[in-house]
């Protein structure tokens, strides 16, 4: 498929394991964007911070952390400084306190524009909780995938059983209720539906038809 607009942007947002990260680096090399995992993000700050002993509640200290820390995102893997950290940060406690920490506005602020910075050559696809409202909201096309937090339990536990992570489905049910409600319900930046997004439930969908789909909205 050939885009038509260049450079093109395109915003996916939704809850935990609503196949965001599949279906976006999909996209991504289909159209040959560059691809943003904003999750990601969140949770490199949060494995350094663990690391540092800080308490999810320390604001200030998380800030001056990410000003001194190097996040990179390297063909698939993602490095804090040096270090390969691709798999530690998919630890459950990782994402709850990823989760805890992406409440705080000095954080979010601080790295907007290292998110903005991926958008450009011919475009990008970024996915994330307020990559339609706040990140980019000047996106060409705006997503909002969901999915049942049964099928999104189920898809994170096959996701992560792969990766070797020592999990099961009633803790992973558990953390998924409880970073969907802390995501929706928090005051800055919540996970929500943006005005112009397309809302698109995946629950009886494949990865292939969820891509399609959203390809054909590109006009
Ligand atoms: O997408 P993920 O599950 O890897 O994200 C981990 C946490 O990071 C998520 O529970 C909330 C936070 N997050 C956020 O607040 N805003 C984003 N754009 C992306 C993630």
């Amino acid at each position: 498929m050939k885009l038509t607009k260049l450079p093109y942007l395109i915003a996916i947002d939704g809850p935990a394991g609503s196949g965001k990260g599949t279906i976006a680096k999909l996209i991504s090399k289909k159209l040959d964007l560059n691809y943003l995992d904003s999750g990601a993000i969140y949770r490199i700050i949060a494995l350094a911070a663990t690391r540092e002993n800080l308490r999810s509640e320390q604001a200030q200290e998380l800030v001056s952390l990410v000003k001194k820390i190097n996040m990179r995102f390297e063909s698939e893997e993602i490095f804090l400084n040096e270090e390969v950290v691709t798999n530690e940060i998919r630890a459950s406690e990782i994402s709850q306190y990823s989760s805890e920490i992406a409440a705080h506005l000095p954080l979010r602020a601080e790295i907007l524009s290292f998110q903005r910075a991926f958008y450009k050559g011919n475009g990008l696809v970024a996915e994330g909780r307020d990559m339609t409202t706040i990140v980019f909201p000047e996106a060409d096309l705006k997503i909002y995938l969901d999915a049942s937090p049964q099928e999104r339990a189920k898809r994170r536990y096959k996701q992560l059983i792969v990766k070797g992570n020592n999990v099961n489905m009633s803790d992973l049910t558990s953390e998924i209720e409880a970073r969907d409600k802390r995501d929706i319900e928090r005051k800055v930046s919540p996970l929500k539906v943006a005005d112009e997004a397309k809302i698109l439930n995946t629950d009886d969908l494949t990865i292939d038809q969820t891509v399609n789909k959203i390809l054909s909205f590109i006009t």
